[in-house]
């Protein structure tokens, strides 16, 4: 069970996303296996993904433009935290050598756990803020394609490349505050969705869909109880995007509507600890959040891991188109 946790108040200060030019689409993938884009479209509401870019490249970009729009330097920022499960290494870790691109020379290190990272990382965040830091770069990156096989049928069809970035920064006027927030695991599902090492992922596809749904509703329960809120209350869902019907099958359940939630998938694929971040500063370009607003973020991905927070919004209101 999750502890209650006090929070500091803090700001999104600036975010930023990166998409690497290769566009594969799905009429692309259809040269190398048998599949449509109709089929494609209808079974997960994906049309085209990205590929392209090392983890460590597009990490890069998507922290500058989050340092540029917080208006910070180098020496402002005290913590990286990178959420990947494709790194440019096995060892080191990634968020080393995103922090040296920076010209940071703060602490870095990676969060490893799938497609749920990024929100894990926000939660290490806050932890650390509870610890006396200020401005902590908080990142979610994949180079999927290094791991994906486009010829299969399965997981070909779903993974892209892609980079997103917060900072949160501490905010003595209590503003801003994680309102509620939950991290789970299931090791026991670790063969539903897997790679090993110098391999491309696996999956069973049917069950992950299956636990995912599952996980998204336990989170969701989760967080909103700790909040004190109930599902009326959110202004916008911002969900990891592995499958458009994983989605709305938990929509369904919930109660949450599509018209308040954040899809940027059609464009992207899955992007696994990168699509929240991506799909954040996306909707700040966009004009979908204003200050005061109640934001959740929702993983779920391989491991099984699932996390989830609700935030009162505070902080910078411009942001990336995704694409
Ligand atoms: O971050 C988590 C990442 N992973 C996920 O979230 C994955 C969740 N699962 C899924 O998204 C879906 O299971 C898939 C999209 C991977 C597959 O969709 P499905 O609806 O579960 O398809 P299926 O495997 O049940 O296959 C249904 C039919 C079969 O044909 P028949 O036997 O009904 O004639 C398949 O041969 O669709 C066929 N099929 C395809 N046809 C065209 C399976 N894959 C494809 C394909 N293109 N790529």
């Amino acid at each position: 069970m999750t502890p209650p946790s006090p929070s500091v108040g803090f700001r999104f200060a600036g975010t930023g996303s990166s998409l690497p030019p290769g566009v594969l689409t799905n009429d692309d993938l259809a040269v190398g296996m048998d599949t449509t884009d109709s089929w494609i479209r209808e079974r997960t509401g994906i049309g085209a993904r990205h590929i392209g870019s090392s983890t460590s490249e597009l990490s890069t970009e998507a922290g500058r433009q989050a340092m540029q729009r917080a208006g910070l330097g180098p020496a402002d920022i005290q913590q990286v935290i990178l959420a990947t499960t494709s790194p440019d290494y096995i060892c080191p870790g990634t968020a080393p050598a995103v922090a040296h691109a920076l010209g940071l020379d703060c602490g870095a290190f990676d969060v490893q756990a799938a497609c749920s990272g990024w929100v894990y990382g926000l939660v290490v965040a806050n932890g650390l803020m509870l610890q006396g830091m200020d401005n902590i770069l908080v990142i979610g990156a994949e180079s999927l394609d290094r791991i994906t096989d486009y010829t299969a049928r399965d997981t070909g069809i779903l993974f892209g490349n892609g980079a997103g970035a917060a900072i949160v920064q501490q905010d003595p006027t209590g503003a801003g505050r994680i309102l509620g927030w939950d991290l789970g695991a299931n090791g026991d599902y670790v063969h539903i969705l897997y790679a090993e090492h110098g391999n491309v992922l696996q999956m069973d596809g049917k069950e992950v869909f299956r636990q995912a749904v599952v996980a998204i509703q336990r989170t969701t329960a989760a967080s909103l109880e700790m909040a004190g809120l109930t599902v009326a209350d959110i202004d916008l869902v911002i969900p990891h995007q592995a499958n458009v019907r994983i989605v709305e099958a938990a929509w369904k359940r919930l109660g949450f509507d599509m018209d308040k939630t954040a899809m940027i998938l059609e464009k992207t694929g899955n992007t696994s600890a990168a699509t929240i971040p991506i799909a954040l500063a996306d909707s700040l370009y966009r004009g979908r959040i204003s200050q005061g607003d109640k934001v959740m973020f929702i993983g779920f991905g391989a491991g099984m891991t699932w996390a989830s927070v609700i935030v009162e919004w505070n902080g910078d209101l411009t942001g990336t188109e995704a694409w």
